[in-house]
């Protein structure tokens, strides 16, 4: 069984693809933190996020940067989509992305592109989203929680511009797959929304 999981940043497509690999008793992979490990290692070679040559150059990484906390900063982030956008570093992970979407009792996967290109075939696809304003709001309060002095204001403009970004890109865009199940988040908290897509799979899958 496939489940894909798509949707802009904080919508709580992750934490959501989590929580169903752990109740389907599947593995689960961020597919961002591949695009924020690139992302990342182009700074770490003084390269330039914009040029598809620097940004291929950093795919690849070592495993062992993929368990760096820098890799969770809205700074690499922001990295992770400048170098999203370049078609050659999309191709270099897909085959990471695919095997693991495809290996033997299944896979949950959450990112942009995984009911449209990653996994075409998946059992379920999921489209979860929310306001910019309670995305904005639940990153602050986040942020805000582990001690960064940000503004809401900052953060929601940052959401934003990553939105648009992730959206007007030419390859893979971030959009719902025609046949994925559009869940918004934007006026539940964390269990309501768990409890809303885990029913929503559950039907989808004619499971009770
Ligand atoms: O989900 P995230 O915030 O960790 O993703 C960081 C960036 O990586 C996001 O702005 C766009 C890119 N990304 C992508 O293009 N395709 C994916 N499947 C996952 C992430």
């Amino acid at each position: 069984m496939i489940i894909a999981v798509d949707g802009p940043t904080a919508s709580g497509k992750g934490t959501i693809a989590q929580k169903l690999g752990a109740h389907f008793g599947i593995p689960h992979l961020d597919t961002g933190l591949l695009y924020r490990a690139v992302g990342y290692q182009v700074q770490l070679n003084d390269g330039d996020p914009d040029s598809e040559g620097d940004a291929v150059a950093a795919c690849g990484f070592a495993d062992d940067l993929l368990a760096d906390p820098a890799l969770r900063s809205e700074g690499t982030g922001s990295l992770a989509s400048r170098v999203s956008v370049h078609p050659a570093v999309r191709s270099a992970l897909f085959e990471r992305q695919r095997s693991f979407a495809t290996q033997t009792g299944g896979a949950v996967l959450d990112g942009r592109d995984i009911g449209t290109i990653i996994a075409p075939d998946a059992d379920v696809k999921l489209f979860i989203t929310a306001s910019v304003q309670a995305r904005a709001r639940r990153r602050w309060l986040e942020m805000t929680g582990r001690g960064v002095d940000v503004q809401l204001a900052d953060v929601e403009a940052d959401i934003a511009k990553r939105d648009a970004r992730d959206i007007n890109r030419a390859d893979a865009p971030l959009k719902a797959a025609p046949e994925a199940l559009v869940i918004d988040t934007t006026s539940f908290d964390r269990e309501q929304a768990f409890e809303t897509v885990l029913d929503a799979v559950k039907t989808a899958l004619a499971l009770d």
